[in-house]
């Protein structure tokens, strides 16, 4: 089982509202190296695969028309750049891997491939890429590109793959760096390609900047579920991020993507499926119910609705609560109204639905969509129902309260999982890279014929 753990660059990853528990260290920490460094070597000790960084481009303006919201309640708001916390976390620690997001849309692909190359070598390859194709407008209206349809992003970012793969893994080969001091040469020219990419979005002639890292290409993330994005996913992820409301429904998602990595000419077994879900853990009943209440209290409704607002492209406030979801239909994320939707699939959803569903905190039980709360003897019970009936391969867990989760699954969840055999008690000393972590010793590259 593998097992990666939620974080934002910004106060109170992902729960809004929680940075105002007086314990909270986020929203100090959030621009601290020391903060990121001792969360890192935290996770390590407890032997986590992936700490992931989830990202974005831009601010969240589509609630009420106006950032304001979204400013006030601290929504992905301050934030700074995730990729530059990895050297410092990689010189304090020797496994953990990292995912760090980065958008197709918003960055171009010769800076892409340099940037996470340049990681990969200052972390020893454990690098990974959470290729995403961007849902806030806000930043094209900053200069930093065009905000396209939600299918033509995808479109684009095929195009953005096969650029930097093409730069990661076609340019320089193995041999090219001879450092021969006799006749001054470096890195042998012949051995070095230009790429000649001209395609309809991106004319990028090559070569590479950097020699091979040792991955060459970072493992590859990705996390969204349209129909649109699982074709984009069985093409070219490795580890994949769902958010599956339960095991039994999940399952079926799980099925989908591994019949479109057939149908893309992969081994399904070979794209790693984590599970997205808020983890809530206590030492007892009355310590995970008074997370929950904490939780609660903290919750910041208004916060979620800018979130949400952003992630549906459409501002819930400009809506009368009676119309219907269906007749609106944003350009950001398809997948999250879809699963709103399979959550009760037989009535139509209203404005005043998720707007009623959006300012409340979620309530805390053991069998509760995309959660995982309890003792850690039942939130261990509930992750192995996921493993058996979803066939998962683990878990992205979204610590909350984040002022305590994360030494609660360090503390209390990871020894429960170690104790049932479930999870590893020591890293593999052979697994060097992060595609090793998740693939086998030995195994550091990109499989061959995956384009
Ligand atoms: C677990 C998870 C994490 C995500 N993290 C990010 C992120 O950090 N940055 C981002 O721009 N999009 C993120 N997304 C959004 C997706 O990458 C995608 O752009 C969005 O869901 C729209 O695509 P879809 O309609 O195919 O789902 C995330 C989605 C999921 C499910």
């Amino acid at each position: 089982m593998h097992l990666a753990v939620f974080t934002q660059c910004s106060p109170s990853p992902q729960f809004k509202g929680m940075w105002r528990d007086p314990q909270d260290r986020s929203a100090e920490g959030y621009k601290r190296l020391a903060h990121w460094t001792a969360l890192a070597q935290r996770l390590e000790a407890a032997c986590v695969d992936t700490l992931f960084f989830a990202d974005v481009f831009g601010l969240y303006d589509v609630y009420q028309g106006s950032w304001a919201p979204a400013v006030r309640h601290g929504v992905q708001v301050p934030m700074i750049d995730p990729t530059l916390l990895l050297p410092a976390m990689a010189a304090v620690t020797e496994h953990l891997g990292f995912a760090v997001t980065y958008s197709t849309t918003y960055h171009q692909p010769y800076h892409a491939a340099r940037l996470f190359s340049s990681l990969d070598h200052l972390t020893g390859g454990r690098v990974g890429w959470n290729m995403v194709t961007s849902y806030l407008r806000s930043a094209a209206e900053n200069g930093m590109g065009e905000f396209l349809d939600h299918d033509v992003r995808y479109d684009r970012a095929d195009e953005y793959v096969e650029v930097v793969r093409a730069l990661w893994e076609d340019s320089w080969e193995d041999d090219a760096v001879v450092r021969d001091a006799a006749s001054d040469t470096f890195t042998d020219p012949d051995r070095v390609h230009e790429i000649g990419h001209a395609g309809k979005w991106f004319a990028v002639r090559g070569p590479h900047q950097c020699e091979p890292s040792p991955q060459r290409t970072p493992l590859l993330f990705q996390a969204g579920a349209s129909a649109r994005g699982i074709d984009f996913a069985a093409r070219h992820a490795e580890v994949v991020f769902l958010t599956l409301a339960d095991p039994e429904t999940g399952a079926k998602k799980v099925a989908e993507l591994r019949e479109a990595a057939a149908r893309a000419g992969r081994d399904p077994q070979s794209i790693k499926a984590l599970q997205g879900s808020m983890t809530m853990v206590g030492a007892d009943r009355d310590q995970a119910r008074a997370r929950a209440r904490l939780y609660s209290q903290l919750w910041s409704g208004e916060g979620q609705l800018a979130k949400w607002c952003g992630w549906m492209d459409f501002d819930i406030a400009a809506y009368p609560d009676d119309a219907p979801v269906s007749d609106i239909r944003g350009q950001a994320s398809h997948s999250f109204l879809d699963f709103l939707r399979r959550l009760s699939p037989d009535r139509e959803w209203t404005v005043g639905d998720i707007r009623y569903i959006a300012s409340r905190p979620r309530r805390a039980r053991r069998d509760a969509p995309m959660m995982l709360f309890g003792t850690a003897e039942e939130v261990a019970d509930r992750m192995e129902q996921w493993l058996e009936i979803a066939d998962v391969d683990g878990f992205n867990l979204v610590p909350c309260p984040p002022s305590v989760a994360i030494d609660d699954i360090c503390d209390l969840l990871v020894p429960e999982l170690q104790r049932r055999g479930m999870f590893r008690t020591a890293y593999d000393p052979a697994e060097g890279t992060q595609r090793e972590r998740y693939f086998g010793a030995g195994v550091h590259h990109y499989p061959k014929g995956v384009r």
